[in-house]
């Protein structure tokens, strides 16, 4: 199946009960059985839930993978992942990773004995760098979130491999549409599926998708084990999202660079962070590693303050001021206040993520609107 037939198709079939074409919901919690350990596949809920079954069989075939575990937020997965390592383990991780990333590490993993680098894994030797005879995982996402680095998968994958370490791939910007990690050498791919996959801003969800069957049996004793796991009916929003993934993100592609070379040329605007743009420092890399440049778009204002980007962040009427991303409506918000505001801010200062950064999630609507918008917000930020 071509990618956008799986999107459709993959993991469904009629419900073999009524014919329905759609997944149904299976909202119960338990299974009956014929005799005690007679059942039909299902004993209890949170061990396994037909819906669900559906939606990992799609995920596991968007990313090329065999197998797809699912949890009830894109945090309950990389918290799952986590859990693959023991008390003395180091992990590497990027620098720019999404500030709910960085908590889960060094407020609640730390805590347990768990050691954590970041780096710059804009060049793989830092990460060479950085692994030590104890590291057991390398953590990255690409493009990072806020900052839209574009990292080398393959080459850092090698790199890791190399010493022995789990590369995993925060695949949640990109989408498989974009990129699939697991080709390029990474061992797991996590997601949040509140975000594109989802699509619609009306679910929280998580997954975590692999080619080794070994790593799928753990993460899955994990699931159960731990019990972080996503309601029927949130599956089913996920799977009714993934249906366009294809269509939507060819749309937040198009619109993003539309917005973004507009940004660029503004004469109110400082620096604009997307891959698509010539001047960023891995557009190339971008146009290999990637099918499109994605939907996020970064920026700063000429005036590089803190007042102004509030006073941006206010003024737009289309781009809702919001955490999250991903869905088809328009987002616009402050990472240093609201989705990064969990990292110290000298941390974050430190690789770029200042008090004047925009970040921007480029919805599907018509791309004059939404630049005509920003048009006016800039105007009004300006006064
Ligand atoms: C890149 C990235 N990964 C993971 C997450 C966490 O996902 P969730 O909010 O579904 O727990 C987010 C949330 O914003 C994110 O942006």
């Amino acid at each position: 199946m071509k990618f956008g037939t799986a999107c459709i198709h993959a993991g469904q079939a009629p419900d073999p009960t009524t014919g329905a074409i759609m997944t149904p919901i299976y909202q119960t919690s338990t299974y009956v059985q014929a005799a005690p350990g007679r059942h039909k596949g299902y004993e209890y809920a949170r061990t396994g839930n037909p819906t669900r079954t559906a939606l990992e069989a799609n995920l596991a075939a968007l990313e090329g993978a065999a197998h797809g575990i699912c949890f009830s937020s894109g945090l309950g997965a990389m918290d799952g992942v986590m859990r693959l390592l023991s008390a003395g383990d180091h992990v590497v991780a990027c620098d720019d990773v999404y500030g709910g990333t960085y908590r889960l590490f060094m407020q609640i993993f730390a805590r347990y004995g768990l050691e954590f680098t970041f780096t710059d894994m804009s060049d793989p030797q830092q990460v060479r760098s950085a692994i030590a005879p104890h590291t057991k995982l390398v953590w990255l996402e690409s493009p990072t979130n806020p900052l839209l680095k574009v990292l080398d998968i393959q080459a850092i994958a090698a790199v890791a491999r190399q010493a022995g370490a789990l590369v995993v791939v925060d695949n949640t910007f990109a989408t498989p549409y974009l990129q699939q990690p697991l080709a390029l050498g990474a061992h797991l791919v996590v997601h949040s599926l509140t975000k594109y996959l989802g699509g619609h801003s009306d679910v929280i969800g998580g997954a975590v998708l692999t080619g080794d069957p070994a790593l799928a049996e753990r993460l899955h004793y994990i699931q159960n084990a731990v019990g972080a796991v996503p309601g029927p009916m949130d599956c089913f929003l996920v799977l009714r999202g993934t249906k366009t993934l294809h269509v939507r993100m060819e749309r937040h592609c198009e619109n993003a660079m539309l917005v973004a070379q507009y940004l660029d040329a503004h004469p109110a605007v400082g620096q604009v962070y997307y891959p698509g743009l010539p001047g960023h420092p891995q557009h190339a890399l971008a146009g290999r590693q990637m099918r499109a440049f994605g939907g996020m778009v970064s920026f700063r204002l000429k005036d590089d303050s803190l007042e102004r980007a509030a006073k941006m962040c206010s003024a737009t009427r289309l781009f809702s001021l919001a955490e999250s991303l991903g869905g088809v409506e328009s987002l616009i918000e402050h990472p240093a206040i609201m989705t990064h505001a969990s990292i110290p801010k000298a941390v974050r200062e430190s690789y770029g993520v200042n008090d004047s950064l925009i970040r921007l999630s480029v919805g599907i609507e018509d791309a004059d609107d939404l630049i005509e918008d920003l048009r006016q917000a800039l105007e009004a930020a300006g006064r």
